[in-house]
């Protein structure tokens, strides 16, 4: 039995197919942008070793494997065994590209490994008490000059966009509400992580962030 948030991996796990057209057509077309936006952000080179955390249907891994080349290698990790079986069939060719159906909130075997993980709307996903522990799991794989790109909802939105975000969480996530309670920042500071920078995109409502471990 998953650690993860049982009703919400079982949505995923019948969306997959169709994941990404849904998601486009809902946001007209600005889900994939953003995506973009955060794989630049955390700019991965030609010989790269790239995490992709709770990767999906293995878009972006795909993006960042492009950027890393032949020489680097994209480990794409995530519960839902129908998104793996979908990233595999798009994207599963390439010997530098693996995806593996892991939970990620249990114990890693990496260590020093990677030179850069990413993650995308998946960390609000998580439950509230393994947020801390998967950051601390990412600090670990990364290696001494690693860097990590969190691509998501903003947890400490103000104002009118705080308003937007709690009725859409309310309406479409009510389960990952305690999110808005979650200091990111403080977290990955307390986690180790240095040189913090936030991107605030779409008024706030959603954010780019980039964290060096060293
Ligand atoms: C909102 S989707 C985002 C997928 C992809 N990163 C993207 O941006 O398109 C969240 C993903 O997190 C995965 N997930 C949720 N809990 C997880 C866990 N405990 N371990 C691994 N993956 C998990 C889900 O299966 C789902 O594919």
């Amino acid at each position: 039995m998953p650690i993860g948030n049982g009703h919400r991996i079982d949505i995923f796990e019948k969306l997959a197919p169709h994941y990404d057209l849904l998601l486009g057509i809902l946001t007209l077309g600005n889900y994939a942008k953003f995506l973009r936006k955060a794989v630049k952000v955390l700019g991965p080179k030609k010989g790269d070793n790239i995490l992709d955390l709770c990767s999906g249907t293995g878009r972006a891994a795909a993006w960042i494997l492009q950027a890393v080349g032949e020489e680097g290698e994209v480990t794409g990790m995530d519960i839902a065994q129908s998104m793996i079986d979908v990233a595999k069939k798009r994207y599963g060719k390439s010997g530098n590209l693996i995806f593996l159906k892991k939970d990620v909130t249990r114990p890693w075997e990496y260590q020093n490994h990677f030179d850069g993980i990413f993650t995308s709307f998946a960390l609000h996903e998580l439950p509230e008490k393994y947020r801390l522990g998967v950051l601390e799991q990412s600090y670990s794989a990364l290696k001494e000059k690693g860097k990590m790109v969190i691509a998501d909802f903003n947890p400490h939105v103000s104002g009118m966009a705080r308003l937007i975000s709690l009725l859409f969480f309310k309406l479409f996530e009510r389960g990952n509400l305690n999110f808005f309670d979650f200091d990111q920042n403080e977290t990955l500071k307390k986690v180790g992580f240095k040189k913090i920078k936030t991107f605030s995109i779409s008024a706030g409502i959603l954010q780019i962030t980039l964290a060096h471990k060293n």
